[in-house]
């Protein structure tokens, strides 16, 4: 299980810091905000942001928004069309983020005198993402991930808020939440919730930043809880795929998603006790496993795995359906496993187990229907009974 965290002053600070550029003509500090990551969700939480940064005085108006550059068809660079068009071209096409977005090939310049980070790329490359920024951010930073999925190391599961917190050195917040990133950009109605650790104050900066009329955030005091929600839904989301993919019909999608929520919730509890079971409650929770397995990505590749009844790889049907984005469902499946694995659990979590059987190949898209022939045994785990 991973330690309590504890946010140390950083060692090696090699940063200068300029105070005065953090505030505005009256002389009052404002918060200055930077994106980490600008792939769909990653322009949309930009877009949301700088909506409000452009008339909220604490902040500064300024989003400045890190790109992993990439060259285009046209031979033209993804950082300089962004720039021009005030457009994502590539992972948003046709919607505009707002002027005061501006795109940056450089880490470490997309982050100097920013206060408020905010991280949401893949969660794959987030730990070589943080390497690259040890002593470059401010110490007196506040961070949020938007990052659904979680590190597996030797010692345990390693959350994306805790490897920002303890490579950073800064306090790490998260938001999630029923949000398929087109639908935010369209401005139709949605929720998220941001998780929080102590610090309440910061907790309602973030909310301030993200909530607009059409998106809804609320706080709550539970960061494992609400980044564990995102995470496991996306294996949940594969599930919902292989059954649509078979045409099994919405009795047995539903069916899957509730099993697959009574998962999500123990392998949390039983991950961190001091995750909140009213967190399933929230947009995290249950609303972000329903829209996950209604569209999304991951639900959608995994009906196409299994009409191809498992013939065709995840990684070949990634590359052919997603243009460049990324699944995460079929990597937190693996790694999700590899923590029921080690601790011989795969028997509680006979869902979370077949899914990735069958990602694998080890099973056929068809055994999601059939686990249920093992019996989950609750005596494996002292207490897991209470939280099934
Ligand atoms: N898209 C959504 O609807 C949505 C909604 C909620 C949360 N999320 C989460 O947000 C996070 C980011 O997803 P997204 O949809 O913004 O991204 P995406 O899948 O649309 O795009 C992939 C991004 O990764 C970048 N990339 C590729 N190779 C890289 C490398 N080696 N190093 C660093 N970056 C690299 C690409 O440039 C691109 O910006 C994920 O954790 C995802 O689960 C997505």
């Amino acid at each position: 299980m991973v330690p309590a965290l504890e946010v140390a002053p950083q060692e090696n600070q090699d940063l200068e810091l300029d105070s005065d550029m953090n505030s505005n003509c009256n002389g009052a500090t404002q918060e200055r905000v930077a994106v980490i990551g600008s792939g769909n969700w990653g322009s949309v939480a930009s877009k949301l942001i700088a909506s409000n940064t452009a008339k909220l005085s604490s902040f500064h108006d300024e989003v400045r928004m890190w790109v992993f550059e990439e060259t285009l068809p046209s031979g033209e660079k993804l950082s300089e069309v962004i720039n021009r068009e005030n457009e994502n071209v590539k992972y948003l096409p046709g919607v505009k983020l707002g002027k005061n977005v501006v795109a940056d090939p450089d880490l470490v310049n997309t982050v100097k005198d920013a206060t408020m980070l905010v991280f949401v790329t893949p969660h794959q490359f987030m730990e070589g993402i943080c390497k690259r920024l040890i002593g470059k951010v401010r110490p007196d930073a506040q961070a949020i991930s938007l990052i659904k999925g979680m590190e597996v190391k030797k010692e345990g599961p390693c959350m994306i808020s805790t490897l920002i917190t303890q490579l950073l050195h800064i306090n790490c917040s998260v938001l999630m939440g029923a949000n398929i990133a087109n639908e935010i950009a369209q401005e139709k109605f949605s929720e998220a919730t941001v998780g929080y650790r102590e610090d309440e104050e910061t907790a309602l900066k973030w909310v301030l930043l993200f909530s607009t009329p059409y998106f809804l955030v609320t706080p709550v005091q539970d960061v494992e809880g609400v980044e564990l929600c995102g995470t496991l839904k996306n294996v949940v989301a594969l599930a919902a795929g292989f059954v649509d993919g078979l045409e099994m019909g919405n009795n047995t999608k539903a069916a899957i998603m509730r099993i697959g929520l009574r998962e999500m919730r123990a392998f949390s509890k039983l991950m961190f006790p001091s995750v909140k079971n009213n967190t399933f409650f929230e947009s995290c929770g249950v609303a972000d496993l329903i829209t996950t397995c209604l569209g999304g990505r991951n639900r959608k590749v995994a009906e196409a795995f299994a009409k191809n009844n498992g013939k065709r790889s995840f990684d070949e049907l990634e590359a052919e359906m997603l243009q460049g984005q990324k699944l995460q469902g079929v990597s937190t499946a693996r790694e999700v496993y590899e923590v029921l694995s080690h601790r011989g659990w795969q028997e509680l979590f006979p869902l979370f187990t077949t899914v990735y059987e069958i990602c694998i190949g080890h099973l056929s898209p068809s055994a999601i229907v059939e686990y249920s022939e093992h019996k989950p045994n609750f005596a494996l785990v002292d207490g897991s009974a209470q939280v099934y």
